[in-house]
């Protein structure tokens, strides 16, 4: 049935199923454009519910038989699947229905990707594939008989039984239908084997197109080691006797924790020195810990309904930031994680977008997977944590899986442990999920005689549907360094509960520099006067290595601000102190380089907004151009001895490799601003890795320059979807603001581009849309080209076209005339006959600013 208008669904209206699940057998006929299944499931009344109506999901599905306990019967067709009448007490549903995977572009169900069969039912696909109570509350456990002509056929849990032209497998473990799981396929696997703690052996693969083999050492790697984490450090331990990871190259996503058979995008598992680079290496071992993780944050312990998103979501990004933090440096990533929360999060909070990490209702679910929910709602475990204390969250930890094992829970339920472990009231606490936007905590200091006295006051900005804000409770890690440079008092968490709330320091000798809101304690924005030579001192001193950072990126902000604002000059001071840092060889280089990089244009047009005024992408363009140059000169004398200092002879991924080429890697970017292009060259000719090959095509592309390398670099690497994916992305994001909207169109014009492709698809547009002085160029052809792709995207995959509609979000920022320009493009696509409910929404919601 088509959607008559699109539903709201709000928290409020939660009721559980009239109906408990026993069993569910399901058999799939695999054909690529009648595939048949059959199910057969086991219902019981559930005592809990009181609403007895017997509704299945169902949609796109073709119904060619249905019984109860044996009896063919007639089911009624309503909104979104069907409704039966049944019996009172248990009753054995039956039904066959038939599926086209070869024309489900969506990606959305069971669909086919280069060859193969493979399923995504997160977080409301399952109804595509039969009907079901497809709610994540509703838990079975699950046995699968799949029945084709592939010579690799996998689903959940173990395998069962396997013959002539059909294999089976069984779950044990209960589980929701969203983490259901089919993939039938030519495929070749990459086998290892874990032994878990208590000694239960596990067979690992990793199953891949054939030609692929050579790209999963890595990720192997990578899995064994979080399971090894996850077994140290939450005292988690593998549950099955075997755990497949299967890439494929069409999905929507990176990559989703299905039990035991975890699907990714190629691009987030398949490595290789000569196609990876360091930044695709950190990715792919970060989400394969993710995928890995959610098996007991998510799957034994699953969400009540999807409003719990963050339950499972926020905990295990959390999880495997602190796994990559023990991999490699917390430092690092601990800078890195507040960059992305600022780009993404922070931007988000800012705009019509802005929604409570468990939002209060929504139309599509598929449009809640967001930095929001993904990475407010790990930074909440991590002032959790802060809060609570590193042995209390762990004994927390343990009571949630212990009491709810099994089960689906509520954000409440998690709570409850921490509450039931420490004694402490978390309800003030708990608005961290139920209010949106971004708190700004200004700071004021009086130092008098021995004592200082730092005074907060914590606002809000109203967001849309909620306008009054409470103060929310913000633990604030501060420390203090003496005039000398040494830490007179280390860190502390001030514990803030109230509007405006004072914290004294006594008994000190010089007035000290705070150090305030060290590893960054909470996802606010602090506002604080502090002059460059103040901020010179911490970059210089400070213990806390977030800090540290953060004083070299105010200075290059303000100095930037300045720049485009006033038409100032560079600020000697920051250009020094940044030359400090960079040439400290007691410094991680990896951490140099992050000192090193600029904000980036989308972060200073919202900085200038937030200053009240209007952002001028081209001048903001130019700024960061001519800051880069003059960077390129001050630092010149010492460009030669750091890069031959950083040389790595043998690439290996890891912390120390990828910080010295990160390092390199930016000096190359100045460098080449200064000799023409030589030096890039150079390495791009003798690259035997794809971080140096990528970062020296950069760096000439960003000069304006590099058109040979483009092309070489094309006949290198036809045959590698992967690395084409970067080849096309690369010429968008560093394209002059004038060319950027004809390079993308121009690109899409190339044999090789094609809208069916969510990774090449985002390759072009996502780049465009991340050209922030290319994609706001003031004759509007960006927005037009996208808005057009967009209605074109919609028609074949409405999941990623909502997800690329944000790229509009922060339309509110900009001059009338940019604003008149997207409104009638939202208004195109919104005007778009049979648009999708996904779309929709994102595009309803964007205007309504
Ligand atoms: N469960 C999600 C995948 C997902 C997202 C399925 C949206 C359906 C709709 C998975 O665990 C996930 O979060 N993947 C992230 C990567 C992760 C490292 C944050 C992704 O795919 O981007
Ligand atoms: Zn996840």
């Amino acid at each position: 049935m088509k959607d008559a208008a699109p539903e709201t669904i709000y928290l409020k209206d939660y009721t559980p199923f009239g109906y408990q699940i026993e069993s569910v057998h399901l058999t799939f006929r695999l054909h690529p454009t009648a595939t048949r299944v059959i199910s057969k499931i086991a219902f019981a009344p559930n005592p809990e519910a009181t609403d007895k109506r017997f509704f299945l999901h169902g949609e796109e599905l073709s119904l060619i038989s249905a019984k109860i306990n044996g009896e063919a019967i007639t089911p009624r067709p309503v909104e979104g699947g069907l409704e039966a009448d049944v019996p009172e007490g248990p009753f054995v549903w039956e039904a066959e229905v038939e599926i086209s995977p070869e024309t489900n572009t969506a990606l959305e169900g069971l669909y086919m990707s280069s060859g193969m069969y493979c399923t995504q039912c997160e977080a409301e696909g399952f109804r595509k594939i039969t009907y079901y109570p497809d709610r994540p509350d509703v838990m079975a456990t699950f046995t699968v008989r799949i029945e084709g002509d592939q010579p690799v056929m996998l689903s959940n849990g173990n395998p069962l039984t396997s013959g002539e032209g059909f294999v089976e497998w069984h779950d044990p473990w209960p589980k929701p239908s969203y983490l259901f799981a089919l993939v039938a396929g030519n495929l070749v696997n990459h086998p290892d084997r874990f032994t878990t703690q208590s000694g239960r052996d596990v067979e690992l693969n990793i199953w891949v197109r054939p030609g692929d083999e050579g790209k999963c050492a890595f990720g192997m790697q990578a899995l064994k080691d979080a399971m090894a984490w996850d077994e140290k450090t939450y005292g988690r331990e593998y549950d099955l006797d075997i755990f497949n990871i299967v890439a494929v190259d069409d999905f929507n996503m990176g990559a989703m924790e299905n039990k035991g058979l975890n699907v990714f995008n190629s691009s987030c598992v398949l490595a290789s020195k000569e196609t990876s680079t360091d930044a695709n290496f950190e990715r792919i071992e970060g989400i394969i810990a993710h995928e890995y993780f959610h098996n007991w944050t998510g799957n034994r312990i699953t969400c009540r309904d999807w409003f719990q998103l963050c339950l499972k979501e926020g905990l295990t990004v959390y999880r495997d930031q602190m796994f990559s933090g023990d991999m490699r440096s917390h430092a690092v990533k601990r800078i890195e994680e507040v960059l992305q929360l600022r780009a993404r999060q922070f931007r988000e909070d800012n705009g019509p977008l802005a929604h409570p990490v468990r939002p209060e209702s929504f139309v599509e679910i598929n449009n809640f997977y967001t930095a929001t929910v993904y990475e407010k709602g790990a930074e909440i475990i991590g002032m959790l944590r802060r809060l609570v204390g590193d042995e209390a969250y762990r004994k927390g930890c343990d009571l949630y899986f212990e009491r709810h094992d099994g089960q689906a829970v509520t954000i409440e339920d998690w709570l409850k442990a921490f509450e039931d472990v420490t004694g402490r009231d978390l309800a003030q606490f708990k608005q961290w999920y139920s209010q949106a936007g971004t708190p700004r905590l200004k700071m004021s200091e009086a130092w008098n005689d021995g004592t200082l006295t730092l005074t907060f006051a914590q606002s809000t900005p109203p967001t849309p549907g909620q306008s009054e804000k409470k103060p929310q409770v913000i633990p604030i890690a501060v420390g203090l360094i003496g005039p000398n440079g040494d830490e007179v008092v280390p860190t502390t968490v001030l514990e803030m509960t109230e509007a405006e709330q004072s914290f004294t320091f006594e008994g000190l000798g010089a007035r000290p520099v705070a150090s305030v809101l060290r590893d960054f304690s909470a996802p606010v924005i602090l506002e604080r006067e502090m002059d460059d030579d103040t901020r010179a001192f911490l970059l210089a001193h400070d213990t806390d290595p977030f800090q540290k950072w953060e004083m070299g990126r105010m200075l290059t902000k303000d100095m930037l601000v300045a720049m485009i604002t006033a038409d100032v000059p560079p600020a000697e001071t920051a250009l020094d102190a940044i030359k400090t840092v960079l040439t400290d060889e007691s410094l991680d280089p990896a951490f140099r380089a992050l000192v090193l990089g600029l904000p980036s244009e989308d972060d200073l047009a919202q900085t200038i907004f937030d200053a009240g005024q209007t952002p001028d992408p081209a001048k903001i363009h130019a700024a960061r151009k001519s800051l880069r140059h003059a960077l390129a000169l001050h630092v010149s004398d010492v460009l030669p001895t750091l890069g031959r200092q950083l040389e790595t002879p043998v690439f290996v991924p890891d912390a120390d490799g990828s910080g010295k080429r990160a390092l390199r890697h930016a000096l190359l970017a100045l460098e080449t601003l200064l000799d023409d292009g030589k030096a890039a060259r150079a390495l791009f000719a003798r690259a035997d890795n794809m971080s140096d090959q990528s970062a020296s095509l950069q760096a000439l592309l960003a000069a304006g320059l590099g058109q040979d390398e483009i092309k070489a670099f094309e006949k290198q690497w036809k045959n590698d979807r992967l690395v084409m994916d970067k080849w096309f992305m690369m010429q968008v994001s560093f394209a002059a603001p004038d060319k950027a909207a004809s390079t993308a169109l121009a690109l899409t014009q190339h044999p090789d581009f094609t809208i069916k492709n969510p990774n090449r698809f985002r390759a072009v547009f996502g780049a465009l849309a991340g050209n922030h002085a290319g994609f706001h160029a003031a004759d509007g052809k960006a927005y037009q080209l996208l808005a057009n792709y967009l209605i074109e995207l919609d028609k074949i995959n409405p999941q990623t076209t909502a997800r690329m509609s944000g790229a509009f979000e922060t339309w509110k920022r900009y001059d009338a005339d940019r604003q008149g320009m997207i409104r009638s493009e939202l208004e195109r696509i919104l005007a778009t006959p049979e648009l999708s409910r996904d779309t929709t929404e994102m595009v309803t919601r964007i205007l309504s600013a």
